[in-house]
């Protein structure tokens, strides 16, 4: 089996968490585009999806599923999106895509987070992943130095803006012991809109795809 067939199957097993009539928040990536294929067979079944970036809305829209506005409704019941990391505690690495910053937001309204991944992307600690942080353009000189003295090597991800006209700067050799402090220092830097740990805001369930079938972790 292939890694993009563990992911696939990861993401068809999500169906299972969609309840009738609901709203879908929809992340980005690889393993999304399985899972919107997914939705797409049930789309009669669903009043629509919120996408967390403008890749996801084009394929959501392609495949005739109503995107809706976030700032349009007042809950959703469930999102659900890849990783590039995850531990044991559901904390997760996410942004490899770019599109932490609107991930995190719908993350944050969403009541439940459904997390489909591969195994590779299983791990005891973060950080082998660098992690990816979403910062205003002028503030990436200043906000690289911030990253050095944590003893992160910050790298500018070159030829990107994020849908939010942003640049990404990917922070290499983070050994992340505890992720909740370190998402809340990243956020106080001036400067930085996200950074792509979730921690704060772990995932809830997790599916993940292996050789031996989809393993649901509650
Ligand atoms: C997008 O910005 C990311 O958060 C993705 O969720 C993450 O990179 C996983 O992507 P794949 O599903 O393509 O591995």
């Amino acid at each position: 089996m292939t890694q993009d067939e563990m992911k696939r199957d990861a993401a068809w097993a999500a169906l299972q968490f969609i309840s009738k009539d609901s709203i879908v928040g929809v992340g980005t990536g690889s393993t999304v585009d399985h899972f919107i294929n997914a939705l797409a067979s049930i789309k009669d079944k669903v009043r629509g999806a919120v996408s967390s970036s403008v890749q996801s809305t084009v394929k959501l829209q392609q495949l005739g599923i109503t995107v809706l506005d976030l700032n349009d409704i007042t809950e959703l019941s469930i999102y659900v999106d890849g990783a590039d990391e995850i531990n044991a505690q559901k904390q997760m690495i996410k942004g490899g895509g770019a599109a932490l910053t609107r991930e995190k937001i719908v993350a944050a309204v969403a009541k439940t987070f459904v997390c489909i991944v591969d195994s590779s992307k299983q791990v005891e600690l973060l950080g082998r992943f660098p992690l990816p942080i979403e910062v205003i353009p002028m503030a990436s000189s200043y906000v690289s130095r911030e990253l050095q003295k944590l003893g992160a090597r910050p790298i500018l991800r070159q030829g990107v803006i994020t849908d939010n006209g942003n640049l990404i700067i990917d922070a290499h050799n983070l050994l992340i012991s505890d992720a909740l402090v370190l998402e809340q220092q990243l956020n106080n830097i001036v400067g930085v809109v996200t950074n792509g740990l979730f921690a704060r805001r772990a995932a809830d369930i997790v599916l993940i795809g292996s050789t031996n079938g989809t393993q649901v972790i509650k």
